[in-house]
């Protein structure tokens, strides 16, 4: 058993912030299942963004938020973060993170989808999340101590309800129990869910199903995000091709030469993410094959380095100046429900980053806003802890495991696939009433309730990635509109009166 003031579950971009922020006398654990700063944060591309411009404000960046988000964002968060981007870049700079600048040493904005003003700052061309994750460790200090290779599993639970630890399991089947006054999902997403996906193999969802599991409120779940351009080769995603490459002029054209963003929206090509990804997704349905023509960029290669190894590692020719691509699943914009320092409803139980839901993306995810509002509520729950005086650690109620119940749990492959077509880009009141059925046919809640403790890392993956499906799939058939990343072609537009409602989520846990 090990103690910790604070212990931190993940160790992305969000996870690393707080680590870095928190007060140095603290004793800090962060408890990762892969290793220190992977997941999906290094293969971020695009950028932060952040109204650095003469020209530009952080009311500016608001609207623009607002409008990509659909105006089901909390204004109050969204204000906040905005207000806060120029300073978290400022942060970063004094802390030496490696960011594009001129020859007079500017930092190079670029420009992306749905932005009225050039404001993404970015690193090594298209990497980066790489450069910021080389910054943030670096500032990790000796005094953390990191526990990798091991799934948290549980929340442990005290008697009233508030969590007061993890238990996490190792890759050799051992369990470790964590005991803490204040435990943070820091997780992620939750991409490995569908089949086409920009998101690295560990984006399956855990943190999502650990908070269900321990009775915190969820909302938003339906609000997907499709990345309207992963490289696509034999019929399989292979990776994110930015949007920043349509931010430098890239085009969206089918196999005939036709720009297939024309008389779709006015921003063509830098149109909002969802309206891009369904154009994307109708072409593909009727026969036709869509490609980023990057004919018009110079130094293709300089700009984008990730894009063009992607490229070239795949068979593709950057010097045929044309990118196959396809949709797929990128982001999450709903989660678990936090306020403005990242609290959920259970108490002791913090959530930052992509796993959390603050309000700040709405229906649809303004391009660069994610490493921005895992950077500023890093930081903000870092200062809010150390400033919280300590309460003594809870005991934690301890329940019997059970046996394994004698149900199958299905391969990762058959959750993709069948997410993919049941609450994919395009969903139906069928296509989602026939998933759900599928999906409720493995009882994951008796397992997460009961019999958890006894499964392999590898069972709780499914159990986690199945409980996520679930949540999304019964938002989604819930919300009987279409907004940003929902979209059901059986109520195929936006409904003002949904403008205020949010589906949650709320398991009810037994208390001791
Ligand atoms: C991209 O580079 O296109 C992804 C950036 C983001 O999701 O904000």
């Amino acid at each position: 058993m090990k103690y910790a003031d604070v212990l931190i579950i993940g160790s992305g971009i969000a996870a690393l912030q707080l680590a870095t922020y928190l007060s140095r006398d603290m004793n800090v654990i962060v408890l990762t299942k892969s290793s220190i700063g992977e997941g999906n944060s290094p293969y971020a591309q695009g950028g932060i963004a952040a109204s650095l411009a003469p020209e530009d404000s952080p009311f500016l960046h608001y609207t623009d938020t607002l409008e990509a988000g659909r105006f089901i964002n909390r204004t109050d968060a969204v204000l906040k973060l905005t207000k806060e981007a120029p300073e978290i870049i400022r942060d970063l700079v004094d802390r030496g993170c490696d960011f594009d600048v001129d020859q007079n040493d500017n930092l190079l904005l670029g420009m992306e989808g749905s932005h009225s003003h050039k404001r993404i700052v970015h690193g090594g061309g298209d990497q980066t999340g790489k450069a910021i994750v080389d910054c943030l460790r670096q500032h990790v200090g000796d005094h953390i101590n990191i526990k990798e290779d091991t799934l948290a599993y549980s929340l442990l639970l005290d008697q009233d309800g508030a969590c007061c630890g993890a238990k996490g399991r190792g890759s050799d089947g051992t369990t470790h129990t964590f005991l803490a006054s204040h435990t943070v999902l820091a997780t992620g997403g939750c991409g490995q869910l569908y089949s086409f996906t920009s998101n690295a193999a560990s984006a399956t969802g855990d943190g999502l199903a650990l908070a269900y599991q321990a009775g915190a409120k969820l909302t938003d779940m339906e609000f997907v995000q499709f990345h309207p351009t992963l490289l696509y080769k034999d019929e399989e995603t292979k990776g994110l091709v930015s949007e920043a490459v349509r931010g430098e002029g890239g085009l969206l054209i089918n196999e005939s030469g036709e720009k297939i963003m024309e008389n779709v929206h006015p921003l063509k090509d830098l149109a909002p993410r969802h309206i891009v990804a369904q154009t994307i997704y109708k072409q593909i349905e009727n026969g036709h094959n869509v490609y980023v023509d990057i004919s018009g960029i110079p130094q293709f290669s300089e700009r984008f380095p990730a894009v063009t190894s992607l490229c070239d590692k795949h068979g593709i020719q950057i010097e045929d100046g044309k990118i196959p691509v396809a949709p797929g699943c990128h982001f999450l914009m709903g989660g678990i429900c936090t306020d403005e320092v990242g609290a959920t409803s259970v108490e002791g139980l913090y959530a930052i980053g992509e796993v959390a839901c603050t309000g700040v993306h709405g229906a649809n995810r303004l391009a660069s806003n994610s490493l921005l509002e895992g950077l500023v509520y890093g930081k903000r729950l870092a200062f809010h802890l150390s400033n919280t005086p300590l309460s003594p650690i809870r005991k934690p109620v301890i329940k019997t495991p059970q046996p394994v119940l004698p149900v199958d749990l299905p391969s990762i492959a058959d959750i993709q696939q069948r997410m993919m077509r049941g609450a994919g880009i395009v969903r139906t009141k069928e296509t989602l009433l026939d998933l759900l059925q599928w999906l409720e046919e493995f009882r994951f809640e008796v397992h997460l309730e009961h019999t958890v403790d006894s499964c392999n890392k590898e069972q709780i993956t499914r159990l986690f990635m199945l409980t996520t499906a679930w949540l999304i799939t019964t938002a989604a058939l819930q919300r009987e509109e279409s907004r940003g990343g929902h979209y059901r072609s059986d109520f195929p537009f936006e409904k003002k009166a949904w403008e205020s409602i949010h589906i949650d989520h709320h398991m009810q846990i037994r208390k001791g």
